[in-house]
């Protein structure tokens, strides 16, 4: 009875231990030319004597559920073995220790990876599921995602940018992060997340792994689309403007995509009306009606957005001025007119007293002049009965300077001007 028992015991821990091969991990992302592991375990029931431990890889054409075998990257015998792998393969060749280590992968050691044994009695097992190994061809890319699909990406998106290589992206590594070419230094993770996307996002990405230099060489746009923003009328006259002048109101704003439309609105004290589009807006001749608050909205696909009021101020012609300058010019004309009809009668007075000649020769024209001008006093003098004595102007050929012909006028004014004042106080 107690050799049964130790019978049905031996039995039970020899079933108990039964065919296993247990892989870890599954599956593997490594560089070109890096070695990778692949740890595996395996165990058999007692009574069994290991023959023969080996790894394939299924051709591509082949299942790779590990009923077909393929290429052997290690077989206990050698020369099963292909040139290929002959080499590159460190097997554990330890107790129930199965791990492989395979170097200087390549592109053409991508596929699934089987451990299968022999023990005697012709028993066979092959540990299911395999292990996938991929290659990260590098260089690193930054692949975008959005909660929405085949949408461009707005403002307040979440948004997940991802480093990765064209098939796989090896993880437990150190990243590191660029925008624009600058460093990124809180983003060493495989995935750079904005659950709200801002337009300060905007940018080129790249990415690569910390202690290394394999940086991604292309960068990604990360396109964040945003309606405009700091619309603002520049260079618009903060001055008054004269009427008549011409002004143009130019509007600018910063926007993604870039802007389609400006429409401009003059605001009234009732209404704000439209007046025009495009970023210019040209006022040829300014009269006093332009005169107002104006406003440009900048307008794209994602938004529009209203810029500030401006105030557009035209300086007024008052009618007081008009009055003005038509007095002065009307005043003007009297005086020259006066002037030409005292020279022209003083000019047939001297014809007709015949003055000596040695007094003729000395008087210069300006001075000519003058002497009309008193005489035309004198007569007023004797017409209106006052006095002028003190007004009387020195005498021509003394201490009076000598004018050009050109200061003609300018001398006859001055003295007309004279008169006047003079007249003014007299009567008060
Ligand atoms: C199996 O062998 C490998 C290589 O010799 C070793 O690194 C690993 O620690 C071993 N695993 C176990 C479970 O002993
Ligand atoms: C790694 O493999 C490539 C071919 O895939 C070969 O050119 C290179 O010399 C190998 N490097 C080493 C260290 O064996
Ligand atoms: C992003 O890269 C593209 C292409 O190199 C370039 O034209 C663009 O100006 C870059 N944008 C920024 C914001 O640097
Ligand atoms: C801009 O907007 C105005 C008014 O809505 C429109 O008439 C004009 O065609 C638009 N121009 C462009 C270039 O979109
Ligand atoms: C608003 O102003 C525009 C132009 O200045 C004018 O044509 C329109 O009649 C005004 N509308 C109202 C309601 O005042």
């Amino acid at each position: 009875m107690f050799y049964i028992g130790i019978f049905i015991q031996l039995s039970l821990s020899a079933a108990m231990a039964s065919w296993s091969v247990s892989y870890s991990p599954r599956s593997i992302c490594a560089f070109e030319n890096s070695s990778v592991d692949f740890s595996c375990t395996f165990d058999f029931p007692r009574g069994y004597t290991l023959r023969v431990s080996k790894w394939f890889k299924p051709d591509k054409d082949q299942k790779q559920d590990g009923s077909q075998e393929g290429m052997f990257v290690y077989h206990t015998y050698a020369g099963e073995t292909p040139e290929r792998y002959i080499n590159r393969a460190t097997y554990a060749n330890q107790d129930k220790n199965c791990s492989l280590k395979l170097h200087n992968v390549s592109k053409k050691d991508i596929g699934r990876y089987f451990f299968r044994f022999h023990t005697d009695y012709y028993r066979r097992y092959t540990g299911p599921g395999g292990i996938d190994l991929s290659i990260a061809v590098l260089p690193f890319r930054v692949t975008v995602n959005t909660q929405k699909t085949n949408r461009e990406i707005h403002e307040g998106d979440s948004v997940t940018l991802t480093c990765n290589t064209e098939n796989c992206t090896p993880t437990q590594e150190a990243f590191i992060w660029f925008k624009n070419g600058r460093l990124l230094p809180k983003a060493t993770e495989q995935t750079l997340r904005f659950s709200s996307v801002s337009r300060e996002d905007f940018g080129n990405y790249s990415c690569g792994l910390k202690n290394s230099d394999t940086t991604s060489t292309t960068e990604t746009l990360l396109d964040v689309r945003y309606r405009p923003h700091n619309v603002q009328i520049i260079n618009f006259p903060s001055k008054e403007i004269e009427e008549g002048d011409s002004v143009t109101l130019n509007c600018k704003s910063n926007a993604n995509p870039a802007l389609t439309n400006y429409t401009w609105f003059k605001i009234s004290d009732t209404n704000t009306s439209y007046i025009g589009y495009g970023s210019k807006y040209s006022l040829k001749t300014v009269s006093q009606k332009d005169a107002g608050r104006y406003l440009c909205v900048a307008v794209n696909d994602v938004g529009s957005q209203n810029s500030s009021v401006i105030e557009l101020k035209v300086k007024e012609h008052s009618r007081l001025d008009f009055l003005l300058i038509a007095t002065t010019v009307l005043l003007l004309g009297i005086a020259v007119t006066l002037i030409i009809f005292c020279i022209m009668k003083r000019r047939k007075q001297i014809a007709s007293k015949k003055l000596p000649a040695e007094k003729i020769s000395t008087v210069t024209p300006t001075e000519e002049i003058y002497e009309n001008l008193r005489n035309s006093l004198k007569s007023e003098e004797i017409s209106t009965n006052l006095t002028y004595a003190d007004l009387m102007l020195p005498p021509a050929s003394s201490d009076r300077p000598q004018y050009n012909s050109q200061e003609d006028m300018t001398v006859i004014y001055s003295i007309l001007s004279d008169r006047e004042e003079t007249k003014t106080i007299e009567q008060i």
